[in-house]
């Protein structure tokens, strides 16, 4: 994106646009809507551009050659790191551990946690509106450990019922583990007061950012969180890649996660000692690729400002919201007061798999289904929604595209 003073917000927006290679992509004949960002964001040219330049000039492995070629890699791979400390308020690179993405930086925790003497008794606090990858890995811990996992519950607006999270949180509780935004429902959470209150007893809190970073600036020093779980898929950077963000020295007491590779320092077999923070949980060759790729998006994004991207977003979660209510049978799930760009709804009766499907043949790209937030749905009696997750590179004539698309479904199903 290259711009002029005089420049509109309309010409701004067709010049992000352009950046975006697959939005001119054609489905069933039609321009795309690419309405499903919660799911995947897709990619500037620059961040295309950056993987291919990698693979044609720098690549080798990062950490284990003399050769010239090594180093280059090596150097850039851990100035993308820096970069990504950078970007998330991180005090120092070594508190940025490169995961595949936000459940393998949840799991790692989960796992690494398991082995630190949480037992019977000990409780872990998460809600009810976690995605999939922030209910099983405690779970799963619980079930090691004998330790209890225990559920905030939810409005009907979609909101934290806060007065049931400061009742459960207590000298028992070993670990908040908290949705920053909600995929399913857009809802914000209020991670400031939750992190503060867990404080004064001395819990630590660990946020799933997965769907927070892509619409507002995330600083883990400013929110004091403990660890910060983020992908760079839904952040405009390659898959397979995501930080876990954690205060240095959590992550010095935590063991190591997985074997080999670059988290070692001296193997025996007497006994093997382990590397320094991060890369004591970073095991094999990395994706280094994406680590470069992830750290041109931040760059772009910075380029962009969040002040832009917020003001945009705003705009098209208050033009869809009141669009979709023009329709009569539509039900919004999740009209929480602080929200981000993502809206939920049901059209009457009709299953959101068969809504999903009429939208498709008109180009228009939502997700349907539960959302990985099985028991989110059961507790709003629903199978599933048809979610429509905007990005800042998404229109108001997309959205009237999917409105026309619903009347259409509307008719076609009644
Ligand atoms: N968690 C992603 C979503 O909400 C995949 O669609």
């Amino acid at each position: 994106m290259s711009e002029s003073p005089l420049i509109t917000s309309r010409e701004k927006l067709d010049l992000v646009r352009a950046d975006f290679p697959v939005l001119a992509t054609q489905v069933h004949g039609q321009q795309i809507a690419y309405l499903d960002n919660a799911a995947t964001s897709q990619k500037p040219q620059v961040v295309i551009d950056r993987i291919s330049s990698y693979y044609q000039h720098e690549n080798a492995n990062v950490h284990r050659g003399v050769h010239t070629l090594s180093q280059i890699a090596t150097d850039t791979y851990e100035d993308s790191r820096k970069r990504i400390a950078e970007f998330i308020g991180a005090g120092s690179s070594r508190e940025v551990v490169f995961t595949r993405g936000t459940t393998d930086s949840i799991n790692l925790v989960a796992a690494c946690l398991g082995v630190q003497g949480i037992g019977a008794g000990d409780e872990i606090l998460i809600s009810e509106m976690e995605h999939h990858s922030n209910i099983v890995p405690w779970q799963l811990l619980c079930e090691r450990s004998g330790a209890k996992l225990r559920v905030i519950p939810v409005s009907e607006s979609g909101e934290l019922e806060y007065d049931e999270f400061e009742r459960m949180l207590s000298e028992r509780t070993k670990l908040v583990a908290l949705v920053h935004v909600s995929n399913s429902l857009g809802t914000i959470n209020p991670v400031r007061r939750i992190v503060s209150d867990a404080h004064v007893i001395g819990v630590p809190v660990l946020l799933d950012g997965a769907q927070a970073a892509p619409h507002m600036r995330v600083d883990v020093s400013d929110l004091d969180v403990d660890f910060y779980c983020l992908s760079s898929h839904k952040l405009f950077g390659p898959t397979g890649f995501g930080v876990l963000y954690g205060k240095a020295a959590l992550l010095e007491a935590l063991p190591p996660y997985q074997g080999g590779g670059d988290m070692i320092d001296e193997v025996d077999f007497a006994g093997t000692t382990f590397n320094e923070i991060p890369h004591k949980f970073e095991a094999g060759t990395p994706n280094i690729a994406a680590a470069i790729g992830f750290a041109t998006a931040l760059d772009y994004l910075e380029e962009l400002g969040y002040d832009w991207i917020a003001e945009q977003e705003a705009d098209l979660l208050a033009y869809s919201t009141s669009r979709l209510k023009e329709i009569e049978g539509i039900r919004i799930v999740g009209e929480a007061e602080n929200k981000a760009s993502v809206v939920s709804f049901l059209l009457g009766n009709t299953h959101p798999y068969d809504v999903g499907t009429v939208l498709d043949r008109l180009g228009i790209a939502v997700r349907t289904g539960h959302h990985c937030t099985q028991p989110l749905m059961k507790r709003y009696g629903i199978p599933g929604t048809v979610r429509a997750s905007f990005a800042f590179y998404n229109t108001r004539e997309e959205i009237d595209r999917l409105v026309s698309g619903l009347f259409k479904a509307e008719k076609m199903f009644a």
